[in-house]
């Protein structure tokens, strides 16, 4: 793999802005859950530093699990239909606050799939909080009650957000320059 530095076309979401609004999410979260109970659950490996930032800020006690799913037949670009759970929750989320933590809902079908089989667990509250949000891209409606931030239709890496796997790390959110590095599908 290059070099971040030689792929990326622009810092779209520099490293304070985004920590600036990760503390605002945290703040506001932890107001609507003052009262009950809260279980984090981050959608493997995307949403991991936006979850680890955001449960910093959440002053209310709070569980955390992990998940992942992979999309059926398709590449994480292109993602369509239904998608299928290759690590499942370890915490039974029957009459759970849920709170969903995912890096970006670009077409929606990951997200509108995992929600639709975590419903079917009847957690008592089921709610999004998405760090990005692609709306161009959208095929399928999902509701998010929490969002950093909308974004255009480009391909962005770091903060979770992967290049083929790398660069995760990056404490901020770049755009690919697509004439340097084409993400595999
Ligand atoms: P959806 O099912 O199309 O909403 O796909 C969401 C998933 O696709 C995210 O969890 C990401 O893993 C991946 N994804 C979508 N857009 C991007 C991007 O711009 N950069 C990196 N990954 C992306
Ligand atoms: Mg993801």
């Amino acid at each position: 793999m290059k070099n971040y530095q030689d792929v990326l076309a622009e810092i779209l979401i520099d490293a304070e802005k985004l920590q600036k609004r990760v503390q605002e999410l945290g703040a506001q979260i932890s107001a609507d859950y003052q009262h009950t109970d809260l279980l984090l659950i981050c959608i493997l490996r995307g949403g991991v530093p936006f979850m680890v930032d955001l449960s910093r800020h959440i002053t209310v006690p709070h569980m955390m699990d992990f998940m992942a799913v992979s999309s059926y037949g398709a590449g994480r670009r292109e993602s369509s239909g239904s998608a299928r759970v290759t690590l499942d929750l370890q915490t039974d989320i029957r009459d759970q606050n849920v709170l969903l933590v995912e890096d970006i809902v670009d077409s929606g079908h990951t997200i509108s799939s995992v929600l639709q089989m975590l419903e079917t667990r009847q957690p008592k509250t089921l709610k999004v909080c998405a760090l990005l949000d692609k709306p161009e891209r959208r095929e399928a409606h999902v509701p998010i009650h929490y969002l950093g931030f909308t974004i255009p239709n480009k391909f962005v890496f770091g903060y979770g957000l992967d290049l083929d796997e790398y660069f995760r790390n990056l404490p901020f959110v770049g755009v690919v320059d697509l004439d340097k590095y084409k993400p595999s599908e």
